[in-house]
């Protein structure tokens, strides 16, 4: 589409974009080593805090005129009159017609929030209250099961958002777990997760929720479904399911045709994105876990950190400077990836809700307004726990042709105090930072094996090898120990850092279109797995190309060996 008609031309066709351009030439050259020699104070001055975090963000390719550089062209992007618009429940998911109001969920300013003209602060407060009455009456064996034991034992049946969140935030904040409810998480369409979470469940004791949205995903249906069975076939009656199944969905009619009394169905709005959820009753096993005081904390961090990011200015608005230092390496370092590396063994499942959130948000190559993007957009977000990550792909970190900018995020004090176990995960943490940054020489290099005494025509080629060269960007996000409200400012920031990034970019960062076509696709190939005369139907393989065809025919001369 000719991007000189009446649309705000893309941000690559601005004038802040041709500074930054010109701004990148400068800084390519400079090492971030030297400028930490010069000592500029970059620690204090590339800092910022908010919502009890903290951002160590001087381990980038910057100097005092990028971020100012990079604010400008926010600016020039509207990204404030954006941000207000978000908050203010405009209709920025364009393509879906809908607000984008997961904010509202933790809402704890006391004003009204309207959409269509109607506060939704009332429906929200009274899906909470119905959330917190009934994990009171679970979690104090008020409500039992059908041989009258109290619950031990929940399981979470929902995918994407309606997974990865809870699945994060449950397994982060595990030290505030209470006694006695354990949660378990099923969302793959996989006969090994699901005989995984049920070995050894008791019927008696065990509580299902059905977590979806649509109520129309269909490997959740197809868990939901097997689990009733099951639930059925081990001691349970029809007359019990009301007793063991809830379900957290906007879609209320399909769930009570799935026999779920309407008391347990608790709502979702179309106006919070899965990826976004967390704050809805799809929180709920976790509610079940950690109680309602500390979900209430969780929110709590969220709000604290939506707060910061419509109040603090642009240059110390911690999600701003996170997705504008993201667009200075995609967009000017050509990164194609970002990694996530949370030194903590609770936030193992960071990097897995992030990769939703950023890569179903930004994952796409059309704006707007129907043009295609002649940039790049989302990067590829990947990562995993430290130290673990060192032993595994921290090689390509150091050494690879890919440029990868790095989040280091770090507790400073540990929930599990044992013997110098923290100051050592600590000093993996800091000195991993310190290494992409630093590097060693080609000179540092020679000198290490001339000492270990390596012959000289060997020296020359290993030195070669042993160079790192250092000057590879991270953040360091820290904070003092993971509580339900730093966990909750932890996500809701990066919620944040993709909006910007989004708004950058010109995407709708709500919508998820993507994931349809596989959908649609999936049906026919199910089909004729099924299919008794396989592909002979020449109708059928008609339908497929000859690499779907072959495989489907390998799956059925398989299935025919059985
Ligand atoms: O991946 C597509 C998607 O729609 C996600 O956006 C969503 O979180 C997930 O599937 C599950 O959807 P639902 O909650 O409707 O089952």
């Amino acid at each position: 589409m000719d991007s000189s008609s009446k649309f705000p031309l893309p941000f690559n066709q601005l004038s802040q974009f041709k500074s930054l351009s010109d701004h990148q030439k400068e800084i390519q050259p400079l090492k971030m080593a030297e400028l930490f020699a010069a000592g500029s104070g970059r620690f204090s001055a590339f800092n910022i805090k908010a919502a009890g975090l903290n951002l160590d963000y001087s381990k980038n390719r910057i100097n005092d005129k990028t971020i100012p550089l990079l604010c400008d062209l926010a600016r020039a992007c509207s990204l404030p009159e954006s941000i207000k618009s978000m908050f203010n429940g405009d209709l920025i998911n364009q393509s879906e017609n809908r607000p984008a109001l997961h904010s509202a969920l933790r809402n704890f300013s006391g004003e009204p929030v309207l959409v269509d003209g109607k506060d939704v602060m009332p429906e929200i407060q009274k899906t909470m209250k119905r959330m917190k009455e009934f994990c009171w009456s679970i979690r104090s064996k008020h409500w039992r099961g059908f041989s009258n034991k109290p619950f031990k034992d929940v399981v979470s049946i929902g995918i994407g958002g309606s997974f990865l969140g809870p699945k994060l935030a449950s397994e982060a904040l595990k030290p505030y777990w209470g006694k006695g409810i354990a949660c378990h998480y099923l969302a793959n369409i996989d006969g090994s997760d699901l005989t995984e979470v049920l070995q050894g469940l008791n019927p008696e004791t065990t509580l299902f929720i059905v977590q979806s949205k649509s109520f129309n995903t269909q490997e959740t249906l197809k868990n939901a479904n097997e689990c009733r069975e099951w639930f059925l076939l081990n001691g349970g009656t029809t007359d019990d399911l009301a007793r063991h199944f809830s379900a957290v969905t906007s879609n209320v009619e399909k769930a009570k045709q799935f026999g779920i009394n309407e008391q347990n169905i608790f709502p979702m709005w179309d106006w919070v994105g899965g990826r976004y959820s967390l704050w809805s009753a799809i929180g709920l096993p976790l509610m079940l876990t950690i109680g309602y005081k500390n979900f209430r904390e969780m929110l709590l961090g969220a709000y604290e950190m939506d707060c910061h990011f419509q109040e603090a200015p642009l240059e110390q608005n911690m999600p701003v400077i996170m997705g504008l230092l993201g667009v200075w390496y995609v967009n000017f370092f050509n990164a194609q990836s970002h990694a996530v590396l949370p030194y903590d063994h609770y936030l193992r499942n960071l990097p897995s809700h992030i990769q939703q959130l950023d890569m179903e948000s930004n994952g796409k190559s059309v704006d707007v307004y129907g043009r295609t993007l002649d940039y790049q957009a989302g990067p590829i977000i990947w990562g995993g726990v430290g130290s673990n990550g060192q032993h595994a792909y921290h090689q390509l970190l150091h050494q690879g042709t890919q440029f990868v900018p790095c989040d280091f995020i770090l507790p400073l004090t540990s929930h599990n105090p044992v013997d110098q176990f923290h100051e050592l995960l600590v000093s993996n943490c800091l000195s991993q930072s310190q290494a992409l940054m630093q590097g060693k020489s080609l000179a540092q290099a020679r000198s290490e094996l001339a000492d270990s005494g390596v012959d000289s025509d060997q020296l020359e080629t290993v030195a070669l090898q042993k160079v790192i060269s250092g000057n590879r960007p991270s953040n360091t996000l820290y904070f003092d120990i993971s509580t339900p409200k730093t966990v909750g400012a932890l996500i809701a920031l990066y919620e944040h850092k993709v909006f910007v990034q989004g708004k950058i970019w010109g995407v709708n960062s709500f919508d998820q279109w993507g994931v349809e076509l596989g959908k649609q696709l999936g049906d026919k190939v199910h089909d004729a797995l099924l299919s008794e005369d396989g592909l002979a139907d020449n109708a059928m393989a008609a339908e497929f190309d000859e690499s779907t065809q072959g495989l489907i025919e390998a799956f059925q001369a398989m299935k025919n060996k059985l």
